[in-house]
């Protein structure tokens, strides 16, 4: 695999909505020789996303655009990346379906993580919908990863043991998808 350095890594913009620790662990990863990624911009629906702060914490340009219109919000974010010369997008806890339109400009460009064995729990409230199902596993395409579920386990707890899995997959996806 080659490796790429400062200048030459990929830009990347990390699409928020919320906490944004997938955010942080993925601009803690970026910072390593190994990361091929860099990243560039924070995108937000959202002004109150915590994850918001880790822009101004680590030094990267935010961007929040209202999604009540979202054509507007799209092809204002479309302009954004573009002038920032974004080559990738992680999805991070974004809670807006973007469109068709607007994945068809980052074909094959996208990355998402989501916190269920997936095509198992798409959508929103996974960890409840995993718990209520008596599920003995849980965790997530280019990689999953199998969390055992207690006994006694708790949303907070499932919440926890998992995103703990995601802030490591995250980064090893990444670095899956440019050793090919
Ligand atoms: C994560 O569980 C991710 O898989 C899902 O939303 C959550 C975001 O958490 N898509 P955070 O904002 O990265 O802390």
């Amino acid at each position: 695999m080659a490796l790429l350095t400062g200048i030459n890594k990929i830009k990347t913009a990390v699409f928020i909505s919320g906490r944004g620790s997938n955010l942080k662990s993925l601009i803690k990863f970026s910072k390593k020789y190994k990361s091929p990624i860099s990243i560039d911009l924070i995108v937000s629906n959202n002004p109150k996303a915590k994850g918001l702060y880790f822009g101004n914490m680590f030094k990267i340009k935010k961007k929040v655009f209202n999604f009540s219109n979202k054509k507007k919000a799209e092809d204002k974010a479309l302009s954004e990346l573009k002038k920032n010369d974004i080559k990738m997008i992680c999805l991070a806890g974004f809670m807006k379906v973007l469109s068709k339109n607007f994945i068809k400009k980052f074909e094959g460009k996208i990355l998402n993580i989501h916190p269920s064995l997936l095509p198992k729990y798409k959508g929103l409230n996974t960890h409840q919908r995993i718990l209520n199902s008596k599920e003995k596993y849980s965790g997530k395409i280019i990689l999953q990863k199998k969390v055992r579920i207690l006994k006694n386990e708790t949303v907070k707890s499932l919440t926890r043991k998992i995103l703990a899995q995601e802030h490591k997959l995250y980064p090893e996806a990444i670095l899956k998808i440019f050793s090919l």
